[in-house]
């Protein structure tokens, strides 16, 4: 039994006596309806009898009541924190719960499809990241024929790690405006209130990794990319994928041409051919770009493992690049949370840093905004640590709050590997 149901008990108890005797009083009122003469008229106590016995019986209560409020005070006292604390993780637990049913899809035990956002969905059940398809217009394509493509959602068990709590429930309630994370709170036109928020907010510190976890995710994430690119560690690689798609696409096509010449009068065999010359000559290029992607990781890997990566020169740099792909280029590469060279169709992503949702690196911009040798140190607080909101980085830059920090989940060494790239771009 809880406190919570003790209580109730006692309340319904302390109501049936007190209705009991209200009831008892009515009932025997009316059973004996004989006249009293009025209190004002009957005699009553003499002096001795009110100031002897009576009134120290009376200072003795007063004194026993004084004495229980004068040791519950300090009792209550001392014991006021702990309470308050428990309360405070009451809630906070509370709040993650609600959280976690908000967070959940369909798969997962917390769901609930009257309550359920399926955050899960694209960022991955146990929020290590994940992916969903997304419709784009192709930049400069000239057609405006939608394309749909695979856009990567970023790890939300590490999301506390680069952004403060507060950012998070901003990023939450207002979404990411041109990509697939819609505004979920209702300052953003999205369906939650604050609370709602607050609670998905509590849901996400119950499973961020510790910072030894979430560094060791951010290096896998880079051989991921890697062996991706290139092939390795069990898996396939681009260029392979991107050929037996190739190879795929000329068997369709061939079959197809079969049956086009068998029956030359169906239109919808001619249609088949035509759309299979497409699939080949994107697939054709989807080769291309997944050889010149796999040569491009090679060169950028083997210059890195050429010599000292924390030492500036090219292994420094080379290393920055890489990282720069997995950590930054989401928000400051256009296209490039959907990038995949083995479709041919998915348009290639603009220069590398040179703006998206943060703003453009290239041509210099680093060392203007932190310039010199001061610059550099500047340059590493504003990406390991950065500033609050509105407050000034460099020299003319005012923070918005929209730009997580590495601090956590890189090194030193891979910060400053990171900021010679910038610097050279
Ligand atoms: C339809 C897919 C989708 C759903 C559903 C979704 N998100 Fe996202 N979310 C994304 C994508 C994609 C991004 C990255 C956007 C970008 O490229 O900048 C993102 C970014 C975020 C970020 C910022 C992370 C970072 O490191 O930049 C947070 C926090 C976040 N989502 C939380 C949530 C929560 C909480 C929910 C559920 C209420 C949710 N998302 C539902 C797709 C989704
Ligand atoms: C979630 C998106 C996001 C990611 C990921 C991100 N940035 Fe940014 N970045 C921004 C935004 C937005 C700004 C603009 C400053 C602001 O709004 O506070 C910015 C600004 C910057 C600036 C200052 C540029 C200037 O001229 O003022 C630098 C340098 C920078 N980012 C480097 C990085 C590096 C290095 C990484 C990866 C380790 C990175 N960013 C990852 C969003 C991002």
């Amino acid at each position: 039994m809880t406190v919570r149901t003790g209580l109730i008990i006692i309340n319904i108890l302390a109501f049936v006596v007190i209705f009991g005797i209200v009831g008892y009083r009515v009932l025997s009122v009316r059973r004996n309806p004989e006249a009293k003469s009025p209190q004002n008229l009957r005699p009553f106590m003499t002096d001795e009898e009110l100031e002897g016995r009576k009134l120290e019986r009376v200072l003795l209560w007063a004194l026993w009541c004084s004495v229980i409020v004068a040791a519950a005070l300090p009792v209550y006292w001392l014991w006021e924190p702990t309470r308050e604390k428990d309360m405070v993780a009451q809630f906070d637990t509370q709040a993650a719960k609600r959280g976690a049913t908000l967070f959940a899809n369909e798969s997962m035990k917390a769901y609930d499809s009257t309550k359920s956002l399926r955050c899960a969905n694209c960022h991955g059940t146990d929020g290590s990241g994940g992916s969903t398809s997304y419709v784009i217009k192709p930049p400069d394509s000239g057609s405006n024929l939608p394309l749909t493509v695979t856009w990567r959602a970023p790890a939300l068990n590490t999301v506390l790690s680069r952004f403060s709590p507060d950012q998070v429930n901003q990023i939450i309630t207002y979404g990411r405006p041109g990509t697939p994370m819609p505004a979920w709170g209702v300052p953003g036109g999205g369906p939650k209130n604050e609370q709602s928020v607050a609670d998905l907010v509590a849901y996400l510190q119950t499973i961020q990794l510790s910072p030894a976890k979430a560094r060791a995710a951010d290096d896998q994430a880079l051989q991921e990319m890697i062996d991706t690119a290139v092939g390795g560690n069990g898996k396939k690689g681009n260029v392979a994928t991107a050929q037996e798609n190739l190879a795929t696409a000329q068997q369709t096509l061939a079959k197809d041409e079969a049956l086009a010449a068998k029956f030359p009068d169906n239109k919808g065999y001619q249609t088949n051919v035509q759309v299979d010359h497409e699939e080949i000559t994107n697939a054709q290029a989807a080769v291309k770009n997944s050889q010149d992607y796999a040569t491009q990781i090679n060169q950028l890997v083997s210059t890195w493992k050429s010599g000292d990566p924390t030492k500036a020169g090219p292994a420094q740099q080379a290393w920055g690049a890489l990282l720069f792909q997995t950590n930054c280029a989401r928000c400051h590469t256009k296209g490039w949370s959907y990038f995949d060279p083995t479709k041919g169709a998915v348009p290639l992503p603009a220069p590398q840093g040179s703006g998206a949702f943060g703003p453009n690196l290239t041509g210099g911009d680093t060392t203007r905004q932190f310039p010199g040798d001061p610059g550099i140190s500047q340059q590493y607080d504003w990406v390991a640590t950065g500033v609050d909101a509105n407050k000034q980085y460099g020299t003319r830059g005012i923070s918005s709050g929209r730009m997580p920090h590495f601090g956590t989940v890189l090194t030193k060494d891979q910060i400053d590997a990171i900021i010679a790239y910038e610097r050279s771009l």
